[in-house]
């Protein structure tokens, strides 16, 4: 493929308006058309980036010619429906995370992907932060020895993404700040560890706060539909307590709600047989505080990694296109968002029934 890929987006939310901005500053990519329900909004990005196409509905933007791939950047319960319509058509898609609802419509995307012979790719931003990226480089040369403990986070105090919006009705979202924002954690500290296989899971979840009314965002900007019942019935906190094949643990925790310190907070710790890591992300800090622990001859050692900032949605981008442009379509038909899906679903299983839920063996 030489020329441009001609990419269309679908939604102008926060997402969308990453994947336009990474789009319009890639020299191999050029945006073909856009679709979006906000007309000010739509009409105010398709200015702004010269797109003549632009339309409310996503029906409507698969109808056009031309357009070679689709950047799927909706509420989650449309990824699949739209993921499958694009890949039925020919074209290659890229969708926001959560993969999807749930297991079976990720299933459902990456088995059309397959009919299709077209690209499925999944965005995981998160571990293309500069920091994590260090991260990895630092295990992977051995200054941790054999990670067998890691903890991830992802908690806020008052980050309830707008009551009554798609993100607090389990239909529209399939659950709460565990599929949300729960699901980069998972992605990055899977990653750091190498991808072991889960073999067990044990979650609990809570909705205490919200249903009282702590916790919501007040600046959240989520459309809240008009007359929209003011549906919260996802959690408002999630903790994870997982079995690796290893031996290893991994304990996962995501609030959206908390009596905890204000803002917002993500990172990861991780103990090994030879060193420790600690990273510390606040408030979305381009830069996250970054120490490793060893032990020099019995001399305890700190030191602070420095790291670049990392290009978030540009490299999801840039890998995407990449992708497309590869001759190898059928080796990216998105199966690794299975696996999180899968687990996802299996914690929130755990959650319900109260019991560890054994994925192997
Ligand atoms: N990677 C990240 O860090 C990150 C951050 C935020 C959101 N997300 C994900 O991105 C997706 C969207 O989240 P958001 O925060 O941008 O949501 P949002 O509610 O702000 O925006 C959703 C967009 O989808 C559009 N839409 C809804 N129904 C449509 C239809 N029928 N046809 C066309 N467009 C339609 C809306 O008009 C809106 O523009 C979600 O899956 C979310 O999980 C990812």
């Amino acid at each position: 493929m030489s020329a441009a890929v001609r990419v269309g987006v679908i939604g102008v939310g926060w997402a969308g308006q990453q994947h336009l901005a990474a789009l319009d500053a890639h020299p191999d990519a050029e945006i073909a058309a856009i679709a979006g329900l906000e007309e000010p909004r739509r009409e105010e990005l398709a200015a702004k980036y010269g797109v003549a196409r632009h339309v409310p509905r996503w029906e409507d933007l698969l109808d056009f010619d031309g357009i070679d791939a689709v950047s799927v950047a909706v509420p989650t319960f449309l990824h699949a429906p739209i993921t499958i319509a694009a890949l039925e058509r020919g074209m290659h898609v890229l969708s926001e995370k959560p993969v999807a609802r749930n297991e079976t419509e990720a299933r459902a995307m990456v088995d059309a992907a397959r009919a299709a012979g077209r690209v499925l790719d999944v965005g995981f931003n998160h571990r293309q932060r500069g920091d994590i990226q260090k991260l990895k480089a630092v295990i992977d040369a051995g200054r941790l020895g054999h990670p067998y403990y890691a903890k991830a986070w992802w908690l806020r105090r008052n980050g309830i993404p707008g009551r009554g919006s798609w993100f607090t009705n389990a239909e529209l979202a399939g659950g709460g700040p565990l599929v949300d924002i729960g699901v980069h954690v998972l992605d990055y500290a899977l990653f750091l560890l190498g991808n072991p296989t889960v073999t067990a899971v044990s979650a609990s979840t809570y909705d205490l706060l919200a249903s009282s009314g702590f916790g919501f965002s007040p600046s959240s900007t989520k459309t809240v539909p008009e007359g929209a019942p003011k549906a919260f019935d996802v959690e408002d906190l999630a903790t994870v307590f997982m079995r690796l094949e290893d031996g290893g643990t991994l304990v996962v925790e995501a609030s959206w709600a908390a009596h905890r310190t204000a803002g917002d907070a993500f990172g990861v710790t991780l103990y090994g047989t030879q060193g420790g890591a600690e990273l510390n992300v606040v408030d979305y800090a381009p830069r996250g505080d970054l120490r490793l622990y060893t032990d020099d001859g019995g001399v305890p050692a700190e030191t602070r990694l420095g790291a670049p900032p990392g290009r978030g949605h540009e490299a999801v981008i840039e890998q995407f296109l990449e992708k497309v442009r590869s001759d190898r379509w059928a080796e990216h038909d998105g199966s690794a968002a299975i696996g999180l899906a899968r687990l996802v679903d299996a914690c929130y299983r755990s959650a319900a029934e109260q019991r560890e839920i054994r994925l192997v063996g």
